[in-house]
Formats: C-alpha cells, structure tokens, sequence
C-alpha cells in the first residue's frame, strides 16, 4: 500500500498492485498497438492554459446540469463494464459513491449487479443507463425499461462497438470473467457471459460481442429507440461533426465524444482534440460530453473551456474500487473534484459559465486573438 494516494495516477499504481494480473491487463488496456490510448492523455497536454487574474475566487460554483439534471460538478462516471472484479461490491460501491459526491453514474449493459440491485443501493444517486443494441432487439427493450421503471434518467447508447476492438493481452489472456462472476442484467447464461461458457481461445468478451451484438445497427435503429423511450438519448462514441449532426437529425438529446477509452479503433484521434470540431458541428442544439484520459482537474478544465457541458471518466473509477472499494471511489472523485475547484481558482473562473474558449489554447506562442 502507498503511503498516501493523492492523484490519480497514484490509484492506478495501488490497482496494480491489487488486482489479478489478467483483470487489471482488461482494465487498462487500449486497442492494438495503443497509440489513440496514449494520445488521450498526451492531448490533453499540448492544450495551454491561459488563466486570468484578480478576479476574486474566493468562492467556487462547480456544479453543473447535465440532462436537465443538476449534479455537484461536471465530473460522471462513465460505464465500464464487469466492476465486481476490481472489488466484491462492484457497481454498487460506485454509485454508492456518486451519490456522496452529488454526481451522476452510467451503468454499463454488461455490470456484474443488476438495473435493480444499483438502483436499490443507490435510490438518491443520479443513474443513467449504458446500452448495446442486441440482435435480439426484445433484449436491448427489455433493459431499456428496466431502467425506466427504475429511475435511470437517460440512455448512453453506445454507437463505437459493432465489434469488439482487438485487445491484445485479453487475447493473449483469454479474457472471461471469473468463475463467481456474471452479466447481472440477463437470465441466460450465454447472454451473461457466463463463465461456464467456453468462448474459444481468444479473447472471451470479443467472442460474447460476436455473438451477441448487432453489427448490422444503423442510424434508423437510433429512431426505433427514440421511439421507445421518452428518456433523453445520448449517442456514445462520435469522432465526427457530420456524425454528431447526423446524430441531432435522428434526435438525440446529447453526444458523448468518446473513443471507448482508445479500446476500439486504434489510430483515432484523442478525444479532447475533435471535440471542438464536434460543438461546431452541433451549433448548442444538444449538451456535448467528453471522456477519454480525464486524470486531471485541468483536463476537466481544457475540455469545458473546449465546449463539453461535462466530463465523464472510466478507468479511475476502477483504480479507486480495486483500492479500496466505495471509500477509493468516493476519494478518486474527491481528488478530481478538488483539483478542478483549483484548477478553476487559478484560472479565474467562479463558476462554470467562466469557463470559456479563450482559456485554452493549442500553441503556447500564438498570438493572442482575445
Ligand atoms: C469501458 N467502456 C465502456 N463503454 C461502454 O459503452 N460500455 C461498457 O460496458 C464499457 N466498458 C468499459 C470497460 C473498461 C474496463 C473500460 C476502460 C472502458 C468505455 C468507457 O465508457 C469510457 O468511454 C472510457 O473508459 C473513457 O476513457 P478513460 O476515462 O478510461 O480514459
Ligand atoms: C469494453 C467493453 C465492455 O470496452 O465496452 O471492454
């Protein structure tokens, strides 16, 4: 055990050192040779800061609505799948978690507890629920209302995964899900993963994504969710401006620029780059979100200044839940919530509105246009 966590990175470290070595290789990695999951967190440092003085930051705003939901600060957790192996309370540690801090939860499809079992653990928490389009598109309407009944406040469609991206050690590793474990939110033991299930010798999970999720889904599949649900509709996982106006014609209520963590298509750009293409694209008809190697209050900063309403993050949740389950999740977001709040007091900024585009910029020697 580290002496003291103090920053994300430290947290990882701590993951590390905790978990299985073929759980924590799932968690961590990226996409082939895991060039866009370094770009994440390198982008982020090319972006300058360009803070103003003297403008009295005494007190600090954070807070933010996202959905029409007001949450403590534009810091969510984003979905990551299968939670119960980084710590036996899993999901419910995490939203257990956001409900402390005041900030909202994307439930992965694919948890290892239940629509339920994480609304009944965390009834005050903002909840919103991740989904993948089944073939069997009974399934995929099933957990849509699921999620309704229980209180969930938007589905995250995920729109990067016909496929699962190449990850080279869960191949190696023949990823699956530990013997006590399950994909909570199914009946049958082939739609939950089972680990009973053989799924050949390769990577388990790209064999359950083959089998189960549909690569045939189209835009006009996003219609047919609209038309299933009145719960606003974010699509997960757009790189493109005429992708993101594609995506408002079809009536979403939001876009989550995202490259799966750089766990899909290697090669793509770092989130944090496209994303002013993307708020261009969408000229304010929809909220547009970001995640993708957020480890820093200032990453948080670089990307509202960028245009995004709010940041979702993935892998330090994990890291704080393999360290020390609610208590690690709880304090992982108070670290980013308190390196924000500073962030923002240096930068001049005493609430979120302040946050603007002349903060941030690519090339330190620009001439300034302000
Ligand atoms: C994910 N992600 C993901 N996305 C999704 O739509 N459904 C899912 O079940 C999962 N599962 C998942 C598991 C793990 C281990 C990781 C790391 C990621 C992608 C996730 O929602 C998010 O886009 C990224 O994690 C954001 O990048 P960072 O914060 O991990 O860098
Ligand atoms: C992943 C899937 C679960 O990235 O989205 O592993």
């Amino acid at each position: 055990m580290f002496p003291r966590l103090v920053c994300i990175s430290d947290y990882e470290q701590q993951a590390k050192l905790v978990l299985q070595k073929s759980i924590y290789d799932y968690y961590k990695s990226g996409a082939n040779d895991q060039e866009t999951l370094a770009d994440n967190i390198a982008a982020f440092s090319r972006w300058k800061l360009y803070p103003r003085m003297l403008r009295n930051v005494s007190e600090i705003d954070l807070s933010v609505s996202v959905l029409g939901q007001r949450v403590s600060m534009p810091i969510c957790v984003a979905a990551t799948a299968m939670q119960c192996m980084a710590h036996v309370d899993g999901e419910l540690a995490t939203v257990r978690a956001c409900q402390s801090l005041g900030t909202g939860m994307m439930l992965s499809s694919w948890a290892t507890s239940s629509i339920e079992e994480v609304a009944e653990a965390g009834p005050n928490a903002l909840r919103w629920l991740q989904l993948y389009i089944y073939k069997d598109r009974d399934v995929t309407k099933q957990l849509v209302q699921r999620a309704e009944r229980m209180g969930y406040k938007a589905i995250f469609v995920t729109v990067d995964t016909p496929y699962l991206g190449n990850r080279f050690d869960d191949v190696r590793n023949r990823f699956k899900l530990p013997p006590q474990l399950r994909m909570k939110n199914f009946e049958s033991n082939d739609l939950a993963f089972s680990p009973k299930e053989n799924f050949g010798d390769n990577s388990g999970l790209a064999a359950y994504v083959a089998k189960a999720i549909d690569p045939s889904i189209s835009w006009e599949d996003v219609k047919w969710l609209r038309g299933l649900t009145s719960l606003p509709i974010v699509a997960k996982g757009i790189l493109r401006g005429d992708d993101a106006r594609e995506a408002v014609k079809y009536g979403v209520d939001g876009i989550l620029v995202s490259n799966h963590g750089a766990r899909q298509l290697d090669g793509v750009p770092a989130t944090i780059d496209v994303l002013p293409e993307i708020v261009e694209a969408v000229e304010g008809k929809v909220e547009v979100f970001l995640d993708g190697g957020v480890r820093k209050g200032t990453d948080v900063l670089k990307a509202l200044a960028l245009g995004a309403a709010a940041v979702f993050v993935g892998r330090p949740v994990i890291w704080g839940l393999a360290s020390e389950g609610e208590k690690g999740v709880q304090n992982v977001l108070e670290i980013l919530k308190e390196e924000f709040r500073l962030a923002m007091a240096l930068c001049g900024c005493q609430n979120v509105k302040a946050i603007d585009r002349t903060l941030v910029r690519t090339n330190p020697m620009a001439v300034s246009r302000i």
